[in-house]
């Protein structure tokens, strides 16, 4: 091809792509959940479709993609075309931590993605099996101990935020349980209330109804605040031990090199649901902290991001991962 035919067809694609931008969607899409259905990252995300699926005219429909801490859904995620069509719901683990995980990991957190917008954050739970003997931190981490060959703790693999808020509250009390991978907290929630998972670190969307329904205690919420849907569970600082602070973001993003235009009117769209007051009440009858608008866009969340891979490589390094 001689240069003039290339930069022909190179105008041709830009306008192409110009066009098809503006026309966005054309049809529908796919939000990718890395978790297995029923968790709170599922949750999440089945809002976020029906959001993007009401205010874009077009179906969005949640795929969900689990493994390896959420990694195997990002990195389908990251390769994907980026026309806006495949999108991910991810989280503070897939989209900030992973990285510290798994050094060979197939995608760059920062890099292979474009930032749409934060959808909430979620306080965690220390949620326990119920027959265990312990109604607070302190009863908890005596009992630990005292058990500790036969404790066992449910994560949603290894980089998940159930997993990170767990190392967190084992590295402050000096426990190490037998580590249990799921495809998610929703199947933690479950071994846990058949007995066979003694404890994990949940976000407070998974255990909520468990929590109520008196199926599963709750002996910390990992805040500095109570959640108003739980008021009597005690925060970790008010039972001395703050190392237990975890409040995964979870966002939605597209992959890198998405049109600029097409990010844009994905935004618009999530900022449009999040301000509507039935998802409002929805995400906070569920415990999650919606953002306030100034926090919730692009570029906030990119900012959001950076700071949380500083703050988590910071801690969790030390930590031992
Ligand atoms: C889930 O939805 O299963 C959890 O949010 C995943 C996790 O612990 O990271």
């Amino acid at each position: 091809m001689t240069k003039k035919c290339m930069a022909a067809a190179l105008m041709l694609l830009a306008g192409l792509t110009g066009a098809q931008a503006q026309d966005f969607p054309t049809k529908g899409g796919t939000v990718i959940v890395p978790f297995a259905a029923g968790g709170p990252a599922d949750i999440t995300g089945r809002i976020v479709a029906d959001i993007l699926s009401r205010h874009l005219g077009q179906s969005f429909v949640v795929e969900n993609v689990v493994g390896a801490g959420g990694t195997v859904g990002a990195t389908r995620a990251a390769r994907a075309n980026p026309d806006g069509y495949t999108l991910i719901s991810g989280h503070m683990g897939t989209h900030a931590a992973a990285h510290l995980f798994y050094p060979n990991l197939g995608y760059d957190p920062e890099k292979d993605f474009a930032p749409v917008g934060l959808i909430a954050e979620q306080p965690e739970l220390l949620a326990v099996r119920k027959e265990i003997p312990a109604n607070n931190l302190k009863e908890f981490v005596a009992w630990a101990k005292a058990n500790e060959s036969k404790v066992n703790m449910g994560h949603a693999g290894v980089g998940s935020v159930s997993y990170i808020g767990c190392l967190l509250l084992n590295n402050a009390i000096g426990i190490k349980p037998t580590l249990v991978p799921f495809t998610g907290t929703a199947p933690v929630m479950n071994a846990i209330l058949a007995g066979t998972v003694d404890y994990d670190c949940d976000p407070i969307l998974g255990p909520l109804p468990h929590v109520r329904a008196g199926t599963v205690k709750a002996l910390a919420i990992a805040s500095k605040k109570r959640s108003p849907l739980l008021p009597d569970v005690p925060t970790s600082y008010e039972q001395g031990l703050p190392e237990f602070d975890c409040a995964p973001f979870y966002a939605l993003f597209a992959p890198k090199g998405t049109p600029q235009a097409v990010v844009d009117k994905l935004a618009a769209a999530l900022a449009k649901g999040l301000d509507e007051p039935a998802v409002q009440k929805r995400l906070a009858d569920l415990g999650a902290e919606i953002a306030e608008p100034a926090r919730r866009g692009p570029k906030a969340l990119g900012e959001l991001q950076r700071k949380e891979i500083a703050r988590l490589t910071a801690l969790l390094k030390p930590a031992g991962k």
